[in-house]
């Protein structure tokens, strides 16, 4: 790992370790995906070994096995409908609003239903991810059904959008855990977020997409000064 790489690992790790420090006993605990949420499970599984106990609900497959390999006890959407606190990574934050772009792992629809099912979303994100407005350096997933996904991008392009099908190093087109395909549209500009994710969601074929608006909490921030915590500005309408 070169300087650079390890700086940025040191500033996800004391974002995601503050993050884990909101976890009280007894709580539902949605788990997020991607590399800074891997230093949040590895926060909170060193947190119930010192005795605190909660239940998760992860994100991905992936969030799962790690969580399960370190003895993380899990629960579902059957017998825990709603989740206390949600710890999950972003892609872009959007300075002032907290609006969020997610999925560049691929596990944004998972993650929009742990989010929107929790009391509150707590985002990790090295300072990095930090935007003045979204789009800024990030395309928007979206998640589309494989059936006619070439129609749906289609769709997507007519509101702007250059799109590409996610594919895999192995040259296959990349699948999520529900089975579907992900679509990276490039927008020059998002003036309007909310709208934008209301059009989006409305295309047939479309699953879901990685704007993820009006639903952050907390956003814990980590750089070489430390950790800053931005909270839920009062302007920003709650939704849920
Ligand atoms: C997973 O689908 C994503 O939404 C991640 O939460 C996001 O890509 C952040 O990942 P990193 O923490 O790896 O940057």
């Amino acid at each position: 790992m070169n300087s650079d790489a390890a700086a940025l690992a040191a500033w996800k790790r004391a974002a995601a370790c503050a993050a884990a420090e909101l976890v009280t006993d007894g709580m539902i605990v949605g788990i997020g995906t991607g590399s800074t949420a891997v230093f949040a499970i590895e926060a909170l599984a060193s947190r119930m070994r010192a005795g605190l106990r909660f239940l998760g609900i992860p994100s991905s497959d992936r969030s799962a096995a790690l969580a399960t390999s370190l003895g993380i006890p899990l629960t579902t959407f059957a017998d825990h409908p709603r989740i206390d606190l949600t710890i999950d990574g972003a892609d872009e934050v959007e300075r002032g609003t907290l609006n969020l772009i997610k999925g560049h792992g691929g596990a944004l629809l998972h993650e929009k239903i742990v989010a929107s099912a929790s009391h509150r979303l707590a985002i990790i994100v090295d300072a990095t991810k930090l935007v003045d407005r979204l789009a800024d350096h990030s395309v928007v997933p979206v998640e589309v059904v494989n059936f006619g996904w070439e129609a749906t991008g289609g769709r997507l392009e007519a509101l702007g959008a250059t799109v590409t099908l996610r594919g895999t190093p192995e040259g296959t087109a990349y699948c999520t855990d529900s089975g579907n395909r992900i679509l990276d549209c490039r927008f020059q500009s998002i003036p309007d977020p909310a709208a934008l994710e209301e059009q989006i969601n409305r295309l047939v074929g479309v699953v879901e997409c990685g704007l993820f608006v009006g639903l952050t909490d907390v956003v814990f921030i980590g750089d070489a000064a430390g950790v800053t915590r931005l909270e839920r500005s009062l302007q920003v309408p709650a939704d849920r």
